[in-house]
């Protein structure tokens, strides 16, 4: 078995899937290697993520991560939120083959992008807050 029982439980029973008509921030992403995308929305209430769901075209990793990164992040603040890196969403899963690290990714991009989309329509400039990030993960450093 390549893939971890975790790994199998979250792709098998996804948390947090679908969408959430009026949330506080939205963030599509695209996967650069493989063309896949993903679409994560944030429910966000003094600084705290309160609901969180998401939507993928994506393989089975991406949705596992992203299944788990939605339960990490769940209920944190935004700050907690934004240090989750896919690495430690990897590890929540007891890891992912080498060649599906990258899609590990997309659910940490679309993350950021709907918490830059929040504070931007919020009046906010995200990108000291946020960073830089890529709404395509060819930036992404894992091959
Ligand atoms: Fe596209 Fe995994 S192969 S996200």
């Amino acid at each position: 078995m390549i893939y971890s029982e975790k790994v199998m439980d979250h792709f098998a029973n996804p948390r947090n899937v679908g969408e959430i008509p009026d949330a506080d921030g939205v963030g599509e992403v695209g996967n650069a290697k493989c063309g896949d995308i993903m679409k994560m929305y944030l429910k966000i209430d003094n600084g705290i993520i309160t609901d969180v769901k998401f939507k993928t075209f994506g393989c089975g990793a991406a949705v596992a991560t992203s299944s788990m990164a939605t339960e990490l992040i769940k209920g944190k603040p935004i700050d907690e939120a934004l240090k989750l890196t896919n690495k430690a969403v990897i590890e929540a899963l007891d890891g992912l083959p080498a060649a599906k690290l990258h899609c590990s990714v997309l659910a940490e991009q679309a993350m950021k992008a709907a918490i830059a989309d929040y504070y931007r329509r919020n009046g906010v400039d995200p990108t000291p807050i946020v960073g830089e990030f890529s709404t395509d993960c060819q930036a992404c450093k894992i091959d």
